[in-house]
């Protein structure tokens, strides 16, 4: 038999393997993560600290690749035509993979284009100022705001969760923002710290090494309790703006398709490392809480994502918020 012969058999006869058989060998080379938002920022660090030991349950690198741009839809439509196969898959929350979707003409479907694999945790934001603005807390920075006649806002793009914040709280003080988009929080995290930004909203994961330096100030918490690694950052209820709360929310998915085997193999690792104490201990630094292990599940991830799209879209489209 000629060698092109024998490869184009044994490439039928794999491709004949039932699904379960060909998850047993997976992985065999070394898994993608796309995170949709800049190197540096929460998304990416949270990507790297779960590929690491996801990486180490699974016996191959996994390696996190940033495609950014357009609040996080370019770097989601990359995995959603990406190969099914399990060597490729994306971190996403819930701006990408909710708001998104409210706002944006997207190529990509967010609820029938992929498969969930785990939930991660989540986290608030901080209502963070540069630290030369003359304002000691949250009520001085809405009289600073009113009386200056507008803020320089850093986010990560129209419809990021640094964006949507920044709209809600826009409208529940009656502000004007001027809104500076960025490729993600971590670029804009740098304009602010330089005082080239007035103030941004930020995930805590990112924006508390910043704060416990002294580099920026907090002014709140977009929660109803107090963050245990930063008590003395107060709420937004009991900082002056009540029911600003936003939570975000982490997810990891493939492409649609992807063998019913190869996301389980996906969901063990993620949750084999989330109950890792040494990776515990990094998320309660960063401010990050990981769901109880019976909401990390793909099918858990699936049903949060459609329970926020039906709260969420009728808010944003109310909102009237679109991609220019
Ligand atoms: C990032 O990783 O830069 C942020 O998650 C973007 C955002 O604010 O949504």
């Amino acid at each position: 038999m000629r060698r092109r012969e024998f490869i184009a058999l044994v490439g039928g006869a794999a491709a004949s393997w039932p699904l379960t058989a060909r998850a047993e060998i997976y992985p065999a080379r070394p898994i993608t993560i796309i995170c949709p938002f800049a190197a540096g920022g929460p998304t990416d660090v949270l990507a790297r600290l779960m590929a690491e030991h996801m990486g180490r349950t699974l016996g191959q690198n996994i390696v996190v690749e940033d495609i950014t741009g357009a609040a996080g839809s370019i770097g989601v439509g990359r995995v959603a035509q990406a190969p099914a196969d399990g060597y490729t898959l994306g971190i996403g929350h819930w701006s990408t993979h909710v708001v998104n979707g409210a706002i944006y003409a997207l190529s990509y479907d967010l609820l029938r284009d992929f498969e969930p694999i785990a939930q991660l945790p989540a986290n608030p934001m901080l209502i963070i100022t540069r630290p030369s603005l003359p304002a000691a807390d949250l009520k001085e920075l809405v009289g600073w705001i009113k009386a200056n006649g507008n803020a320089m806002v850093g986010t990560a793009g129209v419809g990021s969760g640094s964006h949507i914040a920044a709209v809600y709280f826009q409208n529940k003080t009656a502000t004007h923002l001027q809104f500076v988009p960025y490729r993600g929080t971590d670029p804009a995290l740098i304009d602010l710290m330089a005082g080239r930004l007035d103030m941004m909203f930020d995930q805590a994961s990112e924006a508390m090494a910043r704060v416990r330096d002294g580099t920026i100030k907090a002014d709140a918490v977009t929660a109803s309790t107090r963050l245990a690694s930063a008590p003395d950052i107060p709420t937004v209820d009991e900082a002056g703006v009540p029911g600003l709360y936003i939570n975000i929310w982490y997810g990891l998915w493939a492409p649609k398709g992807t063998p019913p085997g190869v996301i389980a193999r996906l969901t063990a690792a993620a949750m084999a490392a989330m109950a890792d104490p040494q990776v515990q201990k990094r998320f309660a630094d960063l401010g990050l809480e990981a769901p109880p292990p019976e909401q990390q599940t793909a099918a858990a991830l699936g049903r949060l994502q459609r329970a926020e799209i039906e709260k969420w879209w009728p808010i944003i489209k109310a909102a009237g918020i679109h991609a220019q």
